[in-house]
């Protein structure tokens, strides 16, 4: 079965659409310090508008455990969504409650109105099938039909992505159709050398990847948080850095198993070893096997890759047909450990082929360091979702609509 589309929807004007969009942006005193996700939202959102329906836009904002919380509020989203789309955008402070009913029961046709996180209400993350529809079926009095387009939490099995597209008409958007383009000519015959980079923070989110992708690849480039446990499992002692200590023999096991199915792993030959985690701490450039011989001896942690590890990966990167890359190689945000994440994106967007820039984190981090959307094939709004995507896992919020591999 295929995708749904918006065309299966059929006429939309003057009807109720609920949109579940990914509008999980990165917040620094309500202030949106990355927008890429609002603004990936828009080509679903005009059509919508310009089809003449009664838009009421679902989103969750970080993770909170479903109660109301100010820091997560979507009020600074919706704001910005009335910028972007250049037209008023109504706020409804709850989710399903007497705000979100009279908020949507007041939009004409074109109008557009912002609930507030669904993550505010413990049904939606719930694990309990009962729990979670009843709170699909109140999202479900809101709307005639249902868009889910946020690729981002595809993966998830959770109210607004899975149960509701089951209550109402639903239908992929335009992102998600964007996406799935992209991402369906990664893992159907890329062309080769097809190189995955890691890094990012969420270190055991993501050494589960490693095991599905080994049999893909052909070259896995290891930085960020996750590459102390590989230099760990190399029996390299890391000082203070970011280390999963019971994940060292699942990480001896991937490089066993990547010698053998002649896949290369590329790890750091150094690191930027800093004495305290802060932009102006002392630190310095140490050999990988040698990253408690600094000033801060054990106490030293490692913030970025070092500068050759960082020519090597941009090496490998551009000799590389396809690559896909998740997760900054630092702490990008400081300046001082911005160099490697800056090292690989100038690599992507150097290569002969197809580079994608996946996840919430790498996208900010390359808008940050001041490269455009357009150096990159593609970015992803998606990080998990795009990584378990390419891992062939199943996609809750994909299968519900219609898609299968
Ligand atoms: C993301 O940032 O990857 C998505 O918005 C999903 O968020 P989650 O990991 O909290 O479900």
């Amino acid at each position: 079965m295929a995708l749904r589309t918006l065309a299966s929807l059929g006429s939309l004007a003057g009807k109720r659409v609920v949109v579940r969009c990914d509008l999980n942006v990165p917040l620094a005193d309500e202030v949106i310090t990355d927008d890429g996700r609002v603004r990936a939202s828009l080509p679903t959102l005009n059509a919508l508008i310009n089809a003449g329906a009664r838009v009421v836009v679902v989103s969750h904002l970080g993770r909170p455990d479903g109660t109301p919380e100010a820091k997560y509020s979507l009020a600074p989203v919706a704001q910005r969504l009335s910028e972007l789309l250049g037209k008023p955008v109504a706020f409804a402070r709850d989710t399903v409650g007497e705000s979100a009913h009279e908020a949507v029961a007041a939009l004409e046709d074109g109008d557009v109105a912002v609930l507030e996180n669904l993550r505010f209400n413990r049904g939606e993350t719930s694990k309990d099938d009962g729990e979670r529809r009843a709170f699909a079926e109140q999202l479900a009095a809101l709307g005639d039909a249902f868009v889910s387009d946020g690729f981002g939490v595809v993966h998830r099995k959770q109210a607004s992505v899975y149960d509701l597209a089951e209550i109402l008409p639903s239908a992929a958007g335009l992102l998600i159709e964007a996406e799935l383009d992209v991402l369906e000519r990664l893992t159907e015959r890329p062309d080769r050398p097809y190189t995955v980079v890691l890094g990012g923070s969420k270190v055991s989110d993501k050494l589960g990847v490693i095991a599905h992708l080994l049999p893909r690849v052909d070259r896995l480039l290891i930085g960020g948080g996750m590459m102390f446990t590989f230099l760990a499992a190399q029996g390299y002692d890391v000082g203070a850095s970011l280390l999963e200590k019971d994940q060292i023999d699942t990480v001896k096991g991937y490089l066993a198993d990547a010698r053998e199915r002649g896949v290369e792993i590329l790890l750091p030959v150094d690191a930027v070893v800093a004495a305290s985690f802060s932009a102006d701490a002392e630190h310095v450039v140490a050999d990988a096997h040698g990253l408690e011989d600094t000033p801060f001896g054990a106490a030293g942690l490692g913030l970025d890759i070092g500068p050759r590890t960082a020519a090597s990966f941009n090496a490998a990167i551009r000799d590389s047909r396809t690559v896909f890359w998740n997760g900054p190689m630092g702490v990008f945000e400081m300046a001082p450990y911005a160099a490697g994440t800056r090292a690989v994106a100038q690599a992507l967007t150097e290569v002969d082929g197809l580079s994608v820039v996946g996840g919430g984190d790498s996208a900010a981090a390359v808008r940050q360091l001041g490269f455009g959307d357009d150096d990159f094939g593609h970015i992803s709004t998606g990080g998990g979702a795009s990584l378990e995507f390419l891992e062939g896992k199943k996609l809750p919020g994909l299968e519900v609509l219609g898609w299968a591999r």
